[in-house]
């Protein structure tokens, strides 16, 4: 294979769209950020969520503003990020927009866990205090301080990859 053939998409003139195809390659696993008010439950589908320190513990997610749990996770300054299990893709589509409000906790098994919803079969669940939140573009980047997690012992995380759902497969 030729470079030229290799970099084609990289000599995309809209620099915009250049990117959403860039991203596309960058797959990550799904997760649901939930988060509670006096209304009940919230929560969003992302992939904008990493790590952020070991010390302390800590993660930040991306939530875009007009995401209509993003103004309930920050004046409640709770959240959980719900690391979704291969079993869990079910929830995404709910969780992305099929299904608006409150009504999505309907789908799933959901319990209570330090004023939050966790999902009870995600993969692992990470219960945070908001710490701090960074405006950038359309998105608030919220980083949060671990307060507590739970982990599922089988390891399948749920993979997003150029608008598909995916697997790890383990190299030899
Ligand atoms: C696979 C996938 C990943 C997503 N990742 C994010 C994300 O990281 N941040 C975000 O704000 N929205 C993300 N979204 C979109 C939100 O889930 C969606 O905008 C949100 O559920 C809208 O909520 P609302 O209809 O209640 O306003 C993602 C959607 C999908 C399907």
């Amino acid at each position: 294979m030729s470079d030229e053939k290799i970099w084609y998409a990289a000599e995309h003139e809209n620099v915009a769209a250049g990117f959403k195809l860039a991203m596309r390659r960058l797959a990550a696993t799904v997760t649901i950020v939930s988060t509670a008010d006096d209304e009940g439950y919230h929560g969003l589908a992302a992939t904008a969520v990493t790590s952020v320190s070991a010390e302390p513990p800590s993660i930040l997610a991306c939530i875009n503003r007009s995401a209509s749990p993003s103004d309930v996770l920050i004046q409640r300054g709770r959240f959980a990020v719900n690391i979704l299990h291969a079993d869990n893709a079910g929830l995404v589509p709910i969780f992305s927009g099929k299904i608006k409000g409150p009504e999505r906790f309907n789908h799933g098994v959901w319990e209570h866990l330090d004023g939050v919803p966790v999902l009870v079969d995600a993969q692992a669940v990470i219960v945070c205090t908001l710490a701090e939140k960074l405006v950038f573009g359309t998105h608030t980047v919220v980083i949060g301080t671990v307060d507590a997690v739970r982990i599922r012992e089988d390891i399948d995380p749920l993979v997003y990859q150029d608008g598909y759902f995916g697997k790890v497969v383990r190299q030899a």
